[in-house]
Protein backbone atom coordinates (compact mmCIF):
# COMPACT_ATOMS: atom_id res chain seq x y z
CA UNK A 1 0.00 0.00 0.00
CA UNK A 2 1.40 3.68 -1.36
CA UNK A 3 1.00 5.61 1.95
CA UNK A 4 1.20 9.93 1.35
CA UNK A 5 4.27 10.22 3.38
CA UNK A 6 5.41 13.82 5.53
CA UNK A 7 6.88 13.99 9.51
CA UNK A 8 4.39 13.40 11.07
CA UNK A 9 2.84 10.40 9.78
CA UNK A 10 7.03 9.24 9.74
CA UNK A 11 6.50 10.12 13.61
CA UNK A 12 3.79 7.99 13.77
CA UNK A 13 4.40 5.10 12.24
CA UNK A 14 8.30 4.93 13.07
CA UNK A 15 7.55 5.29 17.16
CA UNK A 16 8.49 2.16 19.29
CA UNK A 17 8.40 1.29 22.88
CA UNK A 18 11.80 1.82 23.93
CA UNK A 19 13.24 -0.43 26.67
CA UNK A 20 16.72 0.49 26.84
CA UNK A 21 17.64 4.19 27.35
CA UNK A 22 20.84 6.07 27.60
CA UNK A 23 21.63 7.57 31.10
CA UNK A 24 21.75 10.98 29.70
CA UNK A 25 18.91 13.09 30.72
CA UNK A 26 16.33 14.52 28.54
CA UNK A 27 16.77 18.42 28.50
CA UNK A 28 14.36 20.64 30.46
CA UNK A 29 12.56 22.65 27.06
CA UNK A 30 12.30 19.49 25.20
CA UNK A 31 10.26 18.02 28.26
CA UNK A 32 8.59 21.02 28.31
CA UNK A 33 7.74 20.78 24.86
CA UNK A 34 6.64 17.45 25.16
CA UNK A 35 4.26 18.04 28.14
CA UNK A 36 2.80 21.13 26.14
CA UNK A 37 1.84 18.67 23.71
CA UNK A 38 0.64 16.08 26.33
CA UNK A 39 -1.92 18.34 27.18
CA UNK A 40 -2.94 19.56 24.07
CA UNK A 41 -4.87 16.69 23.60
CA UNK A 42 -8.50 16.56 22.83
CA UNK A 43 -11.00 15.73 25.80
CA UNK A 44 -14.69 14.41 26.00
CA UNK A 45 -16.54 18.05 26.49
CA UNK A 46 -12.78 19.63 27.01
CA UNK A 47 -12.84 18.65 30.14
CA UNK A 48 -8.62 17.95 30.47
CA UNK A 49 -9.59 15.38 33.30
CA UNK A 50 -5.89 14.80 33.89
CA UNK A 51 -2.56 15.53 35.75
CA UNK A 52 1.03 14.68 34.94
CA UNK A 53 3.74 13.99 37.57
CA UNK A 54 7.07 14.49 36.47
CA UNK A 55 9.51 12.40 38.09
CA UNK A 56 13.34 13.11 37.58
CA UNK A 57 14.72 12.47 40.61
CA UNK A 58 16.76 9.23 40.25
CA UNK A 59 16.56 7.72 44.14
CA UNK A 60 12.71 8.05 43.87
CA UNK A 61 12.31 6.34 41.06
CA UNK A 62 14.94 3.22 42.31
CA UNK A 63 12.68 3.64 45.32
CA UNK A 64 9.57 3.21 43.07
CA UNK A 65 11.06 0.35 41.11
CA UNK A 66 11.58 -1.37 44.91
CA UNK A 67 8.34 -1.47 45.88
CA UNK A 68 6.76 -2.49 42.93
CA UNK A 69 9.29 -5.44 42.48
CA UNK A 70 8.43 -6.31 46.63
CA UNK A 71 4.85 -6.72 45.44
CA UNK A 72 5.38 -8.89 42.78
CA UNK A 73 7.87 -10.87 44.30
CA UNK A 74 5.35 -11.33 47.54
CA UNK A 75 2.82 -11.53 45.25
CA UNK A 76 0.84 -15.33 44.69
CA UNK A 77 1.15 -14.93 40.82
CA UNK A 78 4.05 -16.72 39.18
CA UNK A 79 4.26 -14.48 36.16
CA UNK A 80 5.38 -11.74 38.17
CA UNK A 81 7.47 -13.43 40.52
CA UNK A 82 9.24 -14.61 37.52
CA UNK A 83 9.46 -11.35 35.95
CA UNK A 84 10.85 -9.70 38.95
CA UNK A 85 13.39 -12.29 39.60
CA UNK A 86 14.43 -11.58 36.12
CA UNK A 87 17.50 -9.28 37.00
CA UNK A 88 17.43 -8.25 33.35
CA UNK A 89 14.23 -6.49 33.37
CA UNK A 90 13.24 -3.33 35.16
CA UNK A 91 10.03 -1.89 35.35
CA UNK A 92 11.13 1.78 34.19
CA UNK A 93 13.60 0.42 32.08
CA UNK A 94 16.08 2.50 33.75
CA UNK A 95 14.63 5.43 32.35
CA UNK A 96 15.90 9.30 33.42
CA UNK A 97 12.56 11.03 33.31
CA UNK A 98 9.13 9.25 34.47
CA UNK A 99 5.88 10.75 34.19
CA UNK A 100 2.29 9.55 35.42
CA UNK A 101 -0.62 10.41 34.14
CA UNK A 102 -3.16 10.58 36.70
CA UNK A 103 -6.87 11.29 35.59
CA UNK A 104 -10.62 12.52 37.85
CA UNK A 105 -12.23 9.39 38.86
CA UNK A 106 -15.83 10.84 38.36
CA UNK A 107 -15.29 12.08 34.65
CA UNK A 108 -16.59 8.81 32.28
CA UNK A 109 -14.06 9.15 29.22
CA UNK A 110 -10.85 10.06 31.78
CA UNK A 111 -9.44 6.92 30.68
CA UNK A 112 -9.64 7.69 26.66
CA UNK A 113 -8.76 11.83 27.09
CA UNK A 114 -5.58 10.40 29.68
CA UNK A 115 -4.60 7.98 26.73
CA UNK A 116 -4.61 10.83 24.63
CA UNK A 117 -2.22 12.60 26.31
CA UNK A 118 -0.20 9.75 26.65
CA UNK A 119 -0.39 9.31 22.88
CA UNK A 120 0.58 12.88 22.19
CA UNK A 121 3.36 12.35 24.57
CA UNK A 122 5.10 9.22 23.17
CA UNK A 123 4.44 10.97 19.38
CA UNK A 124 5.64 14.43 20.74
CA UNK A 125 9.19 12.53 21.91
CA UNK A 126 9.69 10.85 19.01
CA UNK A 127 9.15 13.54 16.80
CA UNK A 128 12.30 15.10 19.17
CA UNK A 129 13.72 12.04 19.21
CA UNK A 130 13.29 10.98 22.22
CA UNK A 131 12.09 7.46 23.13
CA UNK A 132 9.40 6.62 25.51
CA UNK A 133 7.44 3.09 26.56
CA UNK A 134 4.01 3.68 28.69
CA UNK A 135 4.83 1.68 32.01
CA UNK A 136 0.97 -0.01 33.09
CA UNK A 137 2.76 -1.91 35.07
CA UNK A 138 3.68 0.64 37.32
CA UNK A 139 0.48 0.97 38.54
CA UNK A 140 1.66 -1.63 41.02
CA UNK A 141 2.15 1.14 43.17
CA UNK A 142 -0.97 1.70 43.90
CA UNK A 143 -1.38 -1.83 45.17
CA UNK A 144 1.20 -1.56 47.72
CA UNK A 145 0.89 -0.96 51.60
CA UNK A 146 2.63 2.25 50.59
CA UNK A 147 -0.02 3.10 48.11
CA UNK A 148 -1.53 6.18 50.15
CA UNK A 149 2.13 7.13 51.05
CA UNK A 150 2.91 7.39 47.27
CA UNK A 151 -0.81 8.91 46.65
CA UNK A 152 0.48 12.22 48.32
CA UNK A 153 4.40 12.07 47.49
CA UNK A 154 3.43 12.00 44.00
CA UNK A 155 1.17 14.80 44.46
CA UNK A 156 -1.91 12.88 42.66
CA UNK A 157 -5.07 15.40 43.18
CA UNK A 158 -7.47 14.52 45.26
CA UNK A 159 -10.28 12.49 43.58
CA UNK A 160 -7.83 11.84 40.62
CA UNK A 161 -6.43 7.97 40.12
CA UNK A 162 -3.31 6.82 38.65
CA UNK A 163 -4.04 6.12 34.61
CA UNK A 164 -0.80 5.24 33.37
CA UNK A 165 3.29 6.21 33.69
CA UNK A 166 5.70 6.85 30.70
CA UNK A 167 9.35 6.20 30.41
CA UNK A 168 11.40 8.79 28.14
CA UNK A 169 15.05 9.08 27.72
CA UNK A 170 17.23 8.65 24.36
CA UNK A 171 17.10 5.32 23.31
CA UNK A 172 19.85 2.85 23.57
CA UNK A 173 20.83 -0.09 21.37
CA UNK A 174 19.26 -1.43 18.65
CA UNK A 175 15.78 0.09 17.46
CA UNK A 176 13.32 -2.25 18.03
CA UNK A 177 10.83 -3.99 14.90
CA UNK A 178 7.03 -2.69 14.62
CA UNK A 179 4.78 -5.53 15.89
CA UNK A 180 2.96 -6.96 12.58
CA UNK A 181 -0.36 -5.12 12.22
CA UNK A 182 -3.14 -7.67 12.60
CA UNK A 183 -5.28 -8.16 9.64
CA UNK A 184 -8.86 -8.01 8.92
CA UNK A 185 -9.41 -5.33 11.88
CA UNK A 186 -10.93 -2.25 9.05
CA UNK A 187 -14.07 -2.52 7.39
CA UNK A 188 -15.00 -0.13 4.51
CA UNK A 189 -18.64 0.39 3.86
CA UNK A 190 -18.57 3.12 0.74
C1 LIG B 1 -1.63 0.95 28.22
C2 LIG B 1 -0.28 0.36 27.90
C3 LIG B 1 0.49 -0.17 28.93
C4 LIG B 1 1.77 -0.67 28.65
N1 LIG B 1 2.55 -1.14 29.70
C5 LIG B 1 3.81 -1.53 29.46
C6 LIG B 1 4.65 -1.93 30.54
O1 LIG B 1 4.28 -1.94 31.71
N2 LIG B 1 5.93 -2.28 30.25
C7 LIG B 1 6.42 -2.26 28.96
O2 LIG B 1 7.60 -2.57 28.78
N3 LIG B 1 5.64 -1.92 27.92
C8 LIG B 1 4.36 -1.54 28.12
N4 LIG B 1 3.56 -1.12 27.08
C9 LIG B 1 4.10 -1.10 25.70
C10 LIG B 1 3.50 -2.18 24.81
O3 LIG B 1 4.03 -3.43 25.17
C11 LIG B 1 3.81 -1.82 23.33
O4 LIG B 1 3.15 -0.63 23.01
C12 LIG B 1 3.39 -2.92 22.36
O5 LIG B 1 4.14 -4.08 22.56
C13 LIG B 1 3.56 -2.46 20.89
O6 LIG B 1 4.90 -2.06 20.62
P1 LIG B 1 5.23 -0.59 20.08
O7 LIG B 1 4.81 0.40 21.14
O8 LIG B 1 6.71 -0.58 19.82
O9 LIG B 1 4.45 -0.39 18.81
C14 LIG B 1 2.27 -0.65 27.32
C15 LIG B 1 1.48 -0.10 26.30
C16 LIG B 1 0.24 0.41 26.58
C17 LIG B 1 -0.56 1.04 25.46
Amino acid sequence: MELKMNDTIRTILERRSIRQFKGEQIPKDDLNTIIEAGIYAPSARNLQPWHITVIRDESLIEEVEHEIREYMLNSDNEDLIERAKDGTRTIFHKAPTILLVSGDESNAYMKGDCSNVLQNISLAAWSLGIGSCYIGMGNMLFQTDRAEEFVTRLEIPKGYKSYCWISLGYADGTMPIAPERKDGVVTYIE
